[in-house]
């Protein structure tokens, strides 16, 4: 694990903070994760602020346990805040809520050069973020994610946004936040069925390019899930280092940036079959997504005989649904579920793009995938 403390005010504290660079040229910046980081949070950010003042964009589930203490560290570094408390749930990334905080914020007399803070899981993330990226034609922002899933994925890669009634995340920008602050004493707070849910991303870095870290994880779950802040940190530095290695390879999604999709595809499309909503959250529906990128790689002979079984095992040991007939919701027949993962953002005239892998730890882009072979597997995956 690299510990680093060279940062702006780290070295003054007390713990061990480990510090990931995403490494984006003039957009580059650090993610920062440890025990107690929010109540740092003054001294983390006061060198990137032009004025001692800044905005907090929350949410009133977040806002009950953590916002003072991130209030308290703020006005201990001298630093002044105005603060939104928004109301939970992925119906806040809308047009109404983006128009009710950008209005808000230039109401706090908010400058060019100013920095906001966006205090929260994935939903307050992307939509401050997307507010940062268009009030005043850009303002900075720095992520405290306040989820497992917000600590490994959301926050980090620059992907703001909101959804429209036509899709999730279909308006949005690419803007880079200034910092992230991982707390993984946040992470206490969190419902277990979140953490679970955030824990298939964790995974999801495992299964695509480090079999080691699977490994890691198969040994360690159980520890992460009690909450042990040792492991917690290893595999959201792990985690973030992937990916910030990928986005730094490929920062708008041309290319490598796809293998961070895997499972998306088919978790996507019952992710809408169930309404987007309480009934299959993203990170349980992206796990699902694994087992059965698996079982099909495994069903076209392109990996290793046994791993989609290993895949979806310790998904199920952390209580993730790994096949479909698990969910608690009307399964889509299979021509409705293909033509579901065809309205996936990523599928490019129409085409379906899958990601598979030859083995634990070595996924790959597969471009094309023939939808014969797609509904062949997919009746047999969606029978009751
Ligand atoms: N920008 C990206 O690259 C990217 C990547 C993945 C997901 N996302 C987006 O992220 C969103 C999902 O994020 P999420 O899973 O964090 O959901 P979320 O933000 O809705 O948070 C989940 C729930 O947990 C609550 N919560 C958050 N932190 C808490 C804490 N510490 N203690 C107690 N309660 C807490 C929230 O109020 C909410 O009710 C989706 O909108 C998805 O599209 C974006
Ligand atoms: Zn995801």
């Amino acid at each position: 694990m690299s510990t680093s403390s060279a940062a702006a005010g780290l070295d003054a504290l007390p713990g061990a903070v480990t510090t990931v660079p995403v490494a984006l040229g003039s957009r580059s910046y650090d993610i920062h994760i440890g025990e107690g980081l929010i109540g740092r949070t003054g001294d983390l950010i006061k060198p990137l602020l032009r004025r001692p003042r800044t905005a907090i964009v929350t949410d009133e589930n977040v806002a009950r346990h953590h916002l003072e203490p991130l209030r308290d560290s703020l006005a201990g570094a001298g630093i002044a805040s105005d603060t939104i408390v928004l109301a939970p749930g992925e119906a806040t990334k809308s047009f109404a809520d983006l128009a009710r905080l950008c209005d808000w914020l230039l109401g706090t007399g908010i400058e060019r050069g100013d920095c906001i803070v966006a205090l929260g899981g994935g939903v307050i993330g992307d939509l401050a973020g997307f507010a940062a990226a268009v009030v005043l034609r850009g303002i900075g922002f720095v992520q405290i994610p306040t989820t497992l899933l917000a600590q490994v994925d959301s926050s980090v890669g620059g992907k703001t946004g909101i959804n429209s009634s036509l899709g999730k995340n279909l308006i949005g920008a690419f803007h880079q936040p200034l910092c992230v602050i991982a707390d993984t004493a946040a992470l206490a707070t969190l419902a277990p069925r979140e953490l679970a849910a955030g824990y298939a991303e964790v995974a999801k870095y495992g299964l695509i390019g480090d079999a080691a870290f699977f490994a890691w994880l198969e040994d360690n779950a159980a520890r992460l899930f009690a909450g042990d802040r040792e492991a917690l940190t290893y595999a959201i530095n792990v985690s973030c280092q992937a990916k910030a290695r990928v986005v730094a390879a490929d920062e708008t999604e041309a290319g490598a940036r796809a293998l961070l999709n895997l499972g998306h595809t088919f978790g996507h499309a019952l992710e809408a079959a169930a309404g987007f909503g309480e009934k299959l959250l993203h990170g349980e529906a992206v796990a699902v997504g694994m087992a059965m990128a698996f079982r099909f790689s495994e069903r076209t002979d392109v990996c290793r005989a046994g791993a989609a079984a290993e895949v979806s095992g310790h998904l199920a040991s952390v209580g993730l649904p790994a096949v479909p007939r698990d969910l608690a919701f009307d399964l889509p027949g299979p021509e409705q579920m293909l033509a579901l993962m065809r309205k996936d953002k990523k599928a490019r005239d129409g085409r379906l793009t899958l990601i598979l892998a030859r083995d634990i730890g070595e996924a790959f882009i597969a471009p094309d995938v023939a939808d014969s072979h797609v509904l062949d597997f997919l009746r047999e995956e969606l029978r009751r």
